[in-house]
């Protein structure tokens, strides 16, 4: 399909090239310096001590963090149950039980504080936190919650790389951040992501798993600094490549101005539909620190049945929009999951997501908005 405005469009160029042709040209393709520098660059990036460790996928790192902050059978984590499923699968793969909490409310769709509290038992090891199309958190509610009740702190930061509480970067606060390189997110790899710690034990914990729990890499063997190797426990090989890595450095330059374009469509898109259609309510509107604008849904005022036509009609004009998200607790494998949710069912059937991309045009958001205002 030649969509006019598709959903997202990707902002790589000759560099991003260059950088991938350097590492072919290179002749060590995996674990190796570009990972290394890539890794350093992220870290400083985020700050405040942290370490960063790359790995295949935003999945693979919820899934290590779990491991290595040794949740497990018998354990609940609460999270969301409007995200991705890759949140509740992560839980799952280590035999933890996921419970939901909803959302704060109809025009803030992080997850509730105050939900999460009421839905802690004595099984309760793990919260996961997902900063929702990039706006973050009640970070400082939830530092204090975990505090209070002993809890890990997991930041899904797969919407928010360079997103930031109070001036400090999304996924510093928790005992882990995961990020995510996938191909429509704010910077990509194609695959990819990253998990980062400011706690150096669990930083080198998160290493060894990586890479099926051996503790010397072929490149340390390679260049000589290790001979032989341990397998210290049951790890994966949820590795990073060098390619990656190197179109990855590219990327996370690029990251603060292509966050800051995805700002000034998102300011556009509210102006022209506050203008036009303020039945048309859009979440995220009392923004007290800073989103990486990730994505931009909005509450259409229909119910589900009339956006499967608006979706279609919207398609017919060329113009390629989502949903963010089906609620996980609705999907088949969840079904067994109970789920006290009532404002995320509320919401679920209403919402649309409209394009987003750094290299949108004035023309296009138009055409988004003025196409939604006539499909309504
Ligand atoms: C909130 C959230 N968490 C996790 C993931 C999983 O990311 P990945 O595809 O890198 O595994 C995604 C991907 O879309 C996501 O949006």
């Amino acid at each position: 399909m030649n969509w006019k405005v598709p959903f997202f469009d990707l902002d790589l160029g000759a560099e991003e090239k260059q950088a991938a042709m350097a590492a072919l040209d290179s002749n060590w393709l995996t674990a190796g310096p570009r990972i290394a520098e890539f890794e350093s660059a992220f870290a400083d990036a985020v700050g405040e001590g942290a370490n960063a460790v790359a790995v295949s996928s935003a999945t693979a790192a919820l899934h290590l963090s779990m491991i290595a902050l040794g949740i497990g059978k018998g354990d609940e984590v609460i999270l969301p149950s409007l995200t991705f499923v890759a949140c509740a699968n992560a839980v799952r793969y280590v035999g933890a039980t996921p419970v939901f909490a909803d959302i704060c409310g109809e025009l803030d769709w992080n997850i509730s504080v105050s939900d999460v509290a009421a839905k802690i038992t004595p099984r309760t090891r793990a919260v996961m936190i997902v900063h929702f199309a990039g706006y973050p958190c009640d970070i400082d509610a939830f530092v204090a919650l975990a505090n209070k009740h002993n809890l890990l702190l997991i930041e899904d930061c797969s919407h928010a790389p360079l997103g930031t509480w109070k001036g400090r970067a999304l996924g510093t606060f928790g005992d882990t951040g995961c990020f995510s390189f996938f191909s429509n997110k704010n910077m990509t790899t194609g695959e990819g992501g990253m998990v980062i710690s400011r706690d150096p034990s669990l930083v080198d914990r998160l290493r060894i798993l990586r890479s099926h729990g051996i503790t010397a890499s072929t490149y340390q063997r390679f260049k000589g600094h290790a001979y032989g190797y341990d397998v210290a426990e049951l790890g994966y090989n949820y590795r990073l490549d060098e390619i990656r890595a190197a179109i990855g450095l590219v990327q996370l330059h690029k990251l603060p101005e292509l966050n800051r374009r995805r700002k000034k469509i998102v300011v556009r898109y509210r102006a022209l539909l506050a203008e036009q259609m303020p039945e048309i309510r859009v979440p995220f509107s009392n923004g007290y620190s800073e989103s990486s604008y990730h994505i931009f849904p909005v509450l259409l005022p229909c119910d589900a049945e009339q956006r499967k036509e608006i979706l279609n009609s919207m398609g017919e004009r060329g113009i390629q929009c989502s949903m963010h998200y089906r609620p996980i607790h609705t999907f088949s494998a969840y079904e067994d999951v109970t789920a006290d949710v009532p404002v995320t069912e509320c919401i679920a059937g209403s919402i649309v997501t409209l394009p987003l991309f750094p290299g949108m045009t004035d023309e296009q958001i138009e055409y988004v908005i003025t196409s939604l205002v006539d499909c309504l």
